[in-house]
């Protein structure tokens, strides 16, 4: 594999590879020194031209854990306030001798567009509305991990909330398909996209009818930045239709999970502390966000077994 763009890119048979892949890494991460020479020599460099906590740095992380170099792009201190185009830094940055870019750009498409100007390895971390794979390889391990089995064919998956702008719900429909699981959408008719109805999901509006049945509940984070105009007609009832809250948390089967990508509005979606809830995986999400990343740059990286 020489870039991850996209899951569908990926591949089932490459889902299935970096998932089993995440777990020797996991057990890397496990040991009182988590580090391996595996990218020794290799260089890293992560271009994020929108704001990110996790990601960015679950990436730096990961790529140090295995011994490859690391090096931050930061746009606001960069010359891209000088005018320079998004061709002249990618072509300046490769010259200095560099294995991967891991990119999140708020146009859909710049991951593919880079791919044309260097010879170097390309990771999606977010395009626009588009693909966010790594989210979707961490939820989709961060599940297998807390059910406790490899195999969610059936599993009832409701995603609820902004669809319409998230990255992350476009990559992990495609994964969790891949990997069997039923999907439900839960969102106002203006927070869909609006070819929905071309989506392997099933879309309802009502959320307490859906919970009784659902394993695994995601929450979005709804993306202010990202809407043109009010698609919500105030937070408050937003927050009353589709937050998650204590009375909707006991609603759910006992079994069940909660996810949610981060970062969190809390009184929005989020009106019960992660705390509170029984079988929340959003801690998971992250710790395994680095198990993850390393396994999908040792994959694009590595000719060598790993050690
Ligand atoms: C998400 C993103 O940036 O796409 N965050 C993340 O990577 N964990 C989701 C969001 O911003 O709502």
């Amino acid at each position: 594999m020489k870039h991850l763009r996209s899951i569908s890119e990926l591949g089932s048979e490459g889902l299935h590879r970096i998932l089993q892949l995440t777990e020797n890494m996991a057990e890397i991460n496990s040991r009182p020194v988590p580090k391996v020479p595996a990218l020794r020599g290799k260089t890293v460099v992560s271009l994020f031209f929108e704001d990110s906590t996790r990601t960015r740095l679950s990436f730096e992380t990961a790529a140090k854990r295995l011994s490859a170099e690391t090096m931050t792009f930061s746009v606001s201190t960069s010359s891209v306030n000088k005018g320079e185009s998004l061709r002249d830094t990618i072509e300046t940055i490769t010259d200095m001798g560099v294995h991967a870019f891991v990119v999140r750009h708020k146009s859909v498409g710049v991951p593919w567009q880079i791919a044309q100007w260097t010879n170097a390895s390309i990771v999606n971390a977010g395009d626009g509305a588009h693909q966010h794979p790594t989210q979707a390889l961490v939820d989709c391990y961060t599940v297998r991990e807390a059910l406790g089995t490899k195999d969610l064919s059936g599993i009832h998956l409701t995603i609820v909330g902004d669809i319409k702008h998230s990255r992350v719900a476009r990559s992990n429909i495609q994964a969790f398909s891949m990997l069997g699981a039923k999907i439900t959408l839960v969102a106002p008719p203006t927070l869909l996209p609006v070819n929905v109805d071309h989506w392997p999901v099933t879309v309802s509006n009502d959320l307490d009818s859906v919970l009784d049945k659902t394993d695994v509940l995601y929450m979005l984070r709804l993306q202010s930045e990202r809407m043109a105009q009010g698609l919500v007609p105030s937070l408050h009832e937003y927050s009353t239709r589709f937050g998650l809250d204590d009375e909707r948390v006991a609603k759910l089967p006992s079994r069940s999970v909660v996810m949610h990508p981060g970062p969190m509005n809390r009184g929005v979606e989020m009106l019960i502390d992660p705390s509170e809830i029984p079988n929340s995986l959003i801690h998971r999400q992250v710790t395994n966000g680095v198990s993850v990343r390393m396994a999908v740059l040792f994959d694009l990286l590595s000719a060598e077994e790993l050690s």
